[in-house]
């Protein structure tokens, strides 16, 4: 299939090969299969290892732990090719007062990730949340019609990707869009605007930076479901009457109390939505868990990670791996899920968890087949 990178047999015989060796003191992941293949060593940053397999690695960024917190942002900086900013480009940010826009933050991060020779995933241009409240609160007492929020999405859409024009190498332009069920979210935007609202977006932020690569973006779609399988029908939909969309997102927001989805069968749905055209990208890995956080949560968790970064590496045109957040005290988890945490690489006191280490064996594995 040639959408697969390597033609590894099962993701459990890559599994198997996180038992790496060990020689002269440093961890090796030695594959083994090709001819002309050396051992990588695994203890390496993991922006080191993933350009071994052509992929950027990415976290979501919070500003005032990047200036304020030196090992946050010698983290940022030293592990990850890609960055993503938490909430610094989504409009409640950017446009907090009608017609004044504070690029602050987001200018700031892009001049990081200049700075450290990193890409920049922009996130995100329609979202039904974080949105200012000039806008929710004209569009509900009625001072803001359908066609007046239709010519501000159009300005908003426009202006901000014009502001980054050339700085964003992937927009995630319409974001949580579905339902679990496969039907259209029920939100503001289909409300007024009606289903167009996307086709509209994606179009309107091609001619804003025709180099940008767009994306729709969501979750609880790493595997097949009812809502991966709508948001491919869209994709394929929006493809035949050329829409510029160009990837697929999974956020992968994962839970150990749930389970997960195989490598495999991540890989066979990203598979789908790469026979449309389109590249994929892993944009908000997260996994979290009940805590505390046990020795069988942090394998389990380790677990999760692998099941998202084997898919993707199995996928060719999987592009990036993007991580929702550094250490354990600055996720978005404990906020939301009152009892639960434990979701990211590094805990709180920003020591590697196993899900780290786990994500190097998985690069360097895949890297060493691919030389
Ligand atoms: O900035 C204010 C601060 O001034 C105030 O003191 C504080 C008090 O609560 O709130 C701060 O704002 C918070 C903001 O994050 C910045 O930290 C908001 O309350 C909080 O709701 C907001 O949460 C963000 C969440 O999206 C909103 O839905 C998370 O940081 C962000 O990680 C999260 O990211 C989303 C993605 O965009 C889309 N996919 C799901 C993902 C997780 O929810």
């Amino acid at each position: 299939m040639n959408t697969l990178k390597h033609s590894l047999p099962t993701a459990v015989s890559l599994l198997a090969l996180a038992g790496a060796a060990v020689w002269g003191g440093t961890q090796l992941a030695s594959a083994g299969v090709s001819p002309d293949s050396r051992p990588v060593a695994v203890n390496q940053p993991l922006r080191t290892l993933a350009a071994l397999d052509d992929l950027r690695i990415g976290t979501a960024t919070d500003p005032t732990l990047l200036s304020t917190d030196p090992t946050y942002q010698q983290i940022v900086g030293s592990q990850f090719s890609l960055v993503t900013p938490g909430n610094d480009m989504k409009w409640q940010t950017v446009e907090p007062t009608q017609g004044t826009y504070d690029w602050t933050a987001a200018d700031q991060l892009v001049a990081f990730a200049e700075a450290h020779g990193q890409l920049v995933r922009g996130h995100t241009l329609i979202w039904h949340n974080q949105l200012p409240t000039w806008l929710t609160t004209g569009v509900a007492n009625g001072t803001i019609t359908p066609d007046q929020l239709k010519a501000l999405l159009h300005k908003h859409i426009t202006d901000e990707v014009t502001h980054f024009k050339g700085e964003i190498w992937q927009w995630d332009v319409v974001n949580e869009a579905f339902n679990d069920d496969g039907t259209l979210r029920d939100t503001l935007w289909l409300q007024n605007l009606g289903p167009d609202y996307i086709a509209d977006a994606f179009r309107w932020a091609h001619q804003a930076d025709p180099k940008a690569l767009l994306f729709i973006n969501d979750y609880n779609i790493e595997g097949t479901s009812p809502k991966s399988t709508a948001v491919y029908n869209l994709v394929k939909q929006l493809r035949s009457e050329g829409v510029p969309i160009d990837g697929v997102g999974i956020q992968g927001h994962l839970g150990t109390q749930y389970g997960f989805y195989g490598a495999d069968a991540v890989a066979a749905n990203m598979a789908r939505f790469t026979a449309l055209g389109m590249d994929v990208a892993v944009t908000e890995a997260d996994v979290r868990s009940i805590l505390p956080m046990t020795n069988p949560n942090l394998q389990a968790e380790a677990e999760g990670y692998n099941t998202l970064m084997q898919g993707c590496l199995l996928t060719r045109r999987c592009i990036s791996f993007s991580i929702w957040g550094v250490s354990d005290k600055d996720s978005w988890i404990p906020g939301v899920f009152p009892g639960q945490g434990g979701a990211l690489l590094w805990d709180e006191n920003y020591a590697p968890k196993p899900a780290y280490t786990a994500l190097q064996v998985d690069l360097a594995s895949f890297a060493s087949r691919h030389r």
